[in-house]
């Protein structure tokens, strides 16, 4: 058997009305719209209310992806969800938008890769399809990351952002679909960028809360090196295995964590800037929603269009990291 086994079909996302700006930051931290633009290329970033939950938003761009392909929930066979910030730590957040959805034929779990979390979830969707499991597997990539980043921490708060993005996964037709699939993961170096505390080894407690341990925690500078590495990793391999070189994208879609990382990813892969989709200006990074986020877009206003080649490539906690290439 040979790829494309699947194919993306429609796209929706969700993004918080509430913009928070760079300036607002600069009221209660040190920090200035300066050094945030120059050093990350973020302007601003969506902050979802209370009520706007991780289920919330994951639903919303799910809807609109059961519009566009007009399948119902009772049509969805599996459910994917790529998140690193659900509304709870058990049961998983898949298993609670099913229940939302009314997708009761759907099975339904989560998928714990941080920003790489929608590449390792459409992964897993395609091998659904690939070995026939599944028809329909409804693959959701949403944060609410801002309920657990530090907001006292200059070096993080202004990074994040909130929102959600959905696909739907189903077997490939007329040659279009997942080309190449290209997965890495280094978990010696899990605490570079991590939360300590929440988890059974460090319960919730008094100690935990007055230290904020159950925050992000991030030591930027390697993170950034790291990520700049993986991802040009990603993109070669991801390239190779699909029998095709940077000549053959018509747009590369990465990760959107800071925009000299995707400069420098799209240099290394021999891509011009004009065929990189970059929001991070206006979400900041979105983790596993972000490529999610940034795919609907580019869907949206044409600069994806149908037999376009387009690559995704990812990087996140874990380190975890990857690319895909897909025929849209
Ligand atoms: N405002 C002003 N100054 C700041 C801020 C801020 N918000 N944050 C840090 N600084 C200061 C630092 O304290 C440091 O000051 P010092 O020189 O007096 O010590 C100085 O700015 C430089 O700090 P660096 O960390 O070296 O700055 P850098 O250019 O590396 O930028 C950044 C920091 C933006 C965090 C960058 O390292 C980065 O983007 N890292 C990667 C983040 C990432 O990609 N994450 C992806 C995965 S996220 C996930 O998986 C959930």
């Amino acid at each position: 058997m040979k790829r494309p086994f699947a194919e993306l079909w429609g796209t929706g996302s969700y993004a918080p009305a509430r913009v928070m700006t760079n300036d607002e930051f600069s009221k209660f931290l040190e920090t200035s719209d300066q050094w945030i633009q120059e050093r990350t290329g973020i302007r601003e970033r969506r902050v979802s209310s209370k009520e706007e939950t991780n289920a919330c938003m994951g639903k919303a761009a799910a809807l609109q992806v059961l519009q566009e392909t007009g399948l119902t929930p009772l049509d969805v066979d599996a459910i994917v969800y790529a998140t690193a910030s659900p509304d709870r730590l058990l049961p998983s957040q898949a298993c609670d938008l099913q229940a939302i959805l009314g997708a009761k034929n759907a099975a339904a779990f989560d998928v714990g890769a941080a920003c790489s979390g929608f590449v390792y979830a459409l992964s897993a969707a395609e091998g659904m399809i690939a070995t026939e499991q599944a028809e329909h597997v409804l693959v959701i990539a949403a944060e609410k990351l801002t309920s657990i980043m530090d907001w006292s921490d200059r070096t993080t708060a202004v990074l994040f952002g909130d929102g959600a993005g959905a696909t739907m996964v189903r077997r490939s037709t007329n040659g279009r679909g997942i080309l190449s699939v290209y997965l890495k993961t280094d978990g010696t170096l899990a605490e570079l960028l991590y939360r300590p505390g929440g988890g059974a080894t460090h319960p919730p407690s008094e100690e935990l809360l007055k230290d904020h341990s159950y925050y992000i925690k991030m030591a930027g500078r390697e993170v950034f090196k790291a990520a700049v590495l993986s991802m040009a990793d990603a993109c070669d391999h991801a390239l190779e295995r699909a029998g095709l070189s940077a000549g053959d994208l018509d747009l590369l879609i990465p990760h959107q964590a800071n925009i000299r990382i995707i400069e420098a990813t799209a240099k290394h892969a021999g891509v011009p800037m004009d065929k990189v989709y970059v929001n991070v200006d206006r979400f900041g990074n979105t983790s596993a929603a972000s490529i999610a986020i940034a795919l609907d877009e580019a869907v949206k206003c044409g600069r994806l269009k149908p037999g376009m080649v387009v690559m995704f490539c990812a990087f996140g906690a874990g380190f975890t990291w990857g690319s895909m290439v897909v025929r849209w």
